[in-house]
């Protein structure tokens, strides 16, 4: 385990000039909506990044179009120096981009070590290798990932019978099984209990420090974003409208009418 904070290691990535992700100009419409509209945004190296905004503010697409879930109209993504403008969603997991969806999605009828094991089709694997069993690498992964989020006890049981907040953690394990340096999460906290939010602010930050995985975190809990971000980005209505740390972001006057005054 590292003792570097991860502010730390995002003031020397930032410092080094490199971005791990790097998105220039994303534009992305839905007939006459501009759900994205001319966004740039980046994660360093490391870096945990809140991205919220109202309901509507274009955060799901944004995450869609930096996957290649979702085909943007314009723009440019770099990741780790690679263009990945045009690679395919498969293509984008295996230079190391994972992701969480808004609504969740695990293979009810396997069991939770199943579920784990299909995340590595994502590493490329494909279908043929899905038919084989699971190498001693894969199932040691699967396991300590589990194991990691307090999950051993459940290793057989189907992932259907599951908790909503024991599947948003599964769905992070999945997305953990093809080695990312980034995990895009979606609203990971919403439907979870207030016990298992607190579970998995600790998972981010442990696989974070540990392992060096940088983050996305799109939520509508302000209090787990302000407490996990290094730095957080508000959408509002498909625009960036403010950057900066949770400080800045606190007592950014027009965030605080657009958002969070409420
Ligand atoms: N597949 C789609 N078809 C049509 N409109 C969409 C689609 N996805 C998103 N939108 C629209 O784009 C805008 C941004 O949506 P979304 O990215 O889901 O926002 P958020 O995640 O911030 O709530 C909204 O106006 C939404 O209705
Ligand atoms: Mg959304």
């Amino acid at each position: 385990m590292t003792s570097v904070n991860s502010t730390n290691r995002t003031a020397q990535a930032r410092a080094a000039g490199t971005p791990l992700l790097a998105a220039r100009g994303i534009t992305k419409s839905f007939g006459g909506v501009h759900a994205v509209d001319g966004v740039d945004f980046e994660v360093a190296t490391g870096e945990i990044v809140g991205l919220v905004g109202p309901n509507g503010s274009g955060k799901s697409t944004l995450l869609g179009c930096l996957s290649r879930d979702i085909a943007m109209d314009t723009g440019r993504v770099t990741f780790d120096g690679v263009d990945a403008s045009r690679l395919r969603t498969m293509q984008v997991a295996r230079i190391g981009i994972g992701r969480t969806f808004q609504s969740v999605r695990i293979f009810p009828e396997l069991s939770v070590v199943e579920n784990a094991w299909m995340g590595r089709q994502w590493k490329g694997v494909g279908m043929l290798g899905m038919m084989q069993p699971p190498d001693a690498a894969t199932r040691q992964r699967a396991a300590d990932l589990i194991d990691l989020m307090g999950f051993s006890h459940l290793t057989r049981e189907y992932a259907g019978n599951l908790s909503g907040g024991q599947m948003r953690l599964l769905e992070l394990v999945m997305a953990m099984m093809c080695g990312p340096r980034l995990v895009m999460l979606d609203e990971a906290t919403s439907g979870v209990n207030p016990t298992l939010i607190e579970s998995l602010k600790r998972y981010v930050k442990v696989l974070n420090e540990q392992e060096q995985v940088a983050f996305v975190v799109v939520e509508h809990n302000i209090g787990f974003i302000f407490s996990i971000a290094d730095r957080i980005v508000v959408l509002d209505d498909g625009k960036v409208l403010a950057d900066g740390t949770p400080d800045e972001i606190q007592h950014n006057q027009e965030v605080i009418v657009a958002y969070l005054g409420a």
